[in-house]
């Protein structure tokens, strides 16, 4: 695990392996290249490093405060001023970028998501802040209605309906004001339809052809966001499931439809989520569009990974390395973890050890 290189998946999904059929036993013996650590090391095919690993962070209104999250051991809310220091250790550590989710207060929580594009909420407080006082490490928003609705949903909701077109336009105006408080990289996480190319002309018509966008555009309605519901307090008040928003788990097809959509729309870089289930979805959208490529390892996957550790089943760092090496094989650019500083703290070790 000591090398920088990043892997490149050109090499990776539409070849398949080199082999020959005729390769055989005892001239073929794969435990040689097994032998020694060394050797193992040369034929590593696969390599996480620190760049890879994107680290999301709840923030919360107030000074000095961390707030444990029950559901998720070991992950914190921060106040804006210990997210500045995360991110500083997150940097010093390699880490490019870190994306903000806010635990909103429930007073601020309305029907219409009105604080979604506040420009002064806590998000864009939290993006001026962290750019000041750390200009190197990228910042990454989430845009959707989920956090400040008192309904939880990401769109507006009508007689049980969510509304795509007019929920669109009050995506562009979050994204812009995120856009304005300094924000690299703008993420829609609400999969409404035509989000990407809408909030790439808001953004464009006000000059931010800068900023990127990361899409998250093959989402799943999935029970593995459970433990994220409770952080940012959306859990309590949803009201029935974001089946008409987010994709059947069943489907396959319906997510190459969903990213070819996104990357014709504007869609810098896409995402898939959750993860580890889906490591067949990541395989195939990177092969098919060799477009930049990310997961996001869920809230509930990381629950499930501290909760088999913390009862002993295994050691927490090593299955979380396994699993984040997963998403390299699959083809995955980089990673969205909980576990990112924990990855970063424990690759370096093993580079001084
Ligand atoms: C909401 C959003 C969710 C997550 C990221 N953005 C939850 C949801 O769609 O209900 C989940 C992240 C996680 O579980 O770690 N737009």
């Amino acid at each position: 695990m000591t090398a920088q290189k990043k892997n490149t998946v050109s090499k990776a999904p539409e070849q398949g392996p080199a082999y020959s059929s005729s390769a055989a036993y005892p001239q073929t013996r794969l435990r040689r290249l097994r032998s020694s650590a060394w050797i193992r090391d040369m034929v590593t095919e696969n390599r996480l490093c620190a760049s890879d690993l994107i680290w999301p962070l709840f923030i919360i209104e107030g000074d000095n405060t961390a707030q444990a999250i029950t559901t998720m051991p070991g992950v914190e809310r921060l106040t804006i001023d210990r997210a500045v220091k995360a991110a500083q250790d997150a940097a010093a550590l390699g880490i490019p970028a870190i994306a903000l989710f806010p635990a909103t207060p429930g007073e601020k929580k309305t029907p219409g998501g009105e604080e979604s594009y506040n420009p002064f909420n806590l998000i864009c407080r939290a993006v001026q802040a962290i750019k000041k006082q750390c200009p190197d490490i990228g910042i990454i928003t989430d845009v959707a209605l989920d956090p400040y609705t008192d309904h939880g949903h990401d769109g507006l909701l009508e007689d049980g309906k969510i509304l795509n077109d007019p929920t669109v336009e009050i995506l562009c105006k979050q994204a812009l004001n995120q856009a304005r408080a300094g924000a690299d990289i703008i993420a829609p996480s609400d999969m409404m339809d035509g989000r990407i190319g809408a909030i790439r002309t808001a953004l464009d018509a006000e000059g931010f052809q800068d900023v990127a966008i990361m899409s998250y555009a093959a989402k799943y309605a999935s029970c593995f966001y459970g433990p994220f519901r409770y952080a940012v307090g959306s859990s309590g008040a949803l009201k029935g499931d974001k089946k008409t928003y987010q994709m059947n788990p069943a489907n396959s097809d319906e997510a190459l439809r969903e990213v070819a959509l996104d990357l014709n729309e504007g869609a810098d870089m896409v995402m898939v989520k959750p993860g580890l289930p889906y490591l067949d979805i990541i395989w195939r959208v990177k092969s098919t569009f060799s477009a930049p490529t990310f997961a996001y390892q869920v809230s509930g996957e990381f629950a499930m990974l501290k909760a088999a550790a913390d009862k002993g089943a295994f050691d927490y760092n090593t299955a979380l390395i396994e699993s984040l090496l997963a998403f390299k094989r699959a083809g995955c650019d980089g990673i969205l973890t909980y576990g990112a500083l924990d990855a970063a703290r424990w690759l370096k070790q093993q580079k001084s050890a």
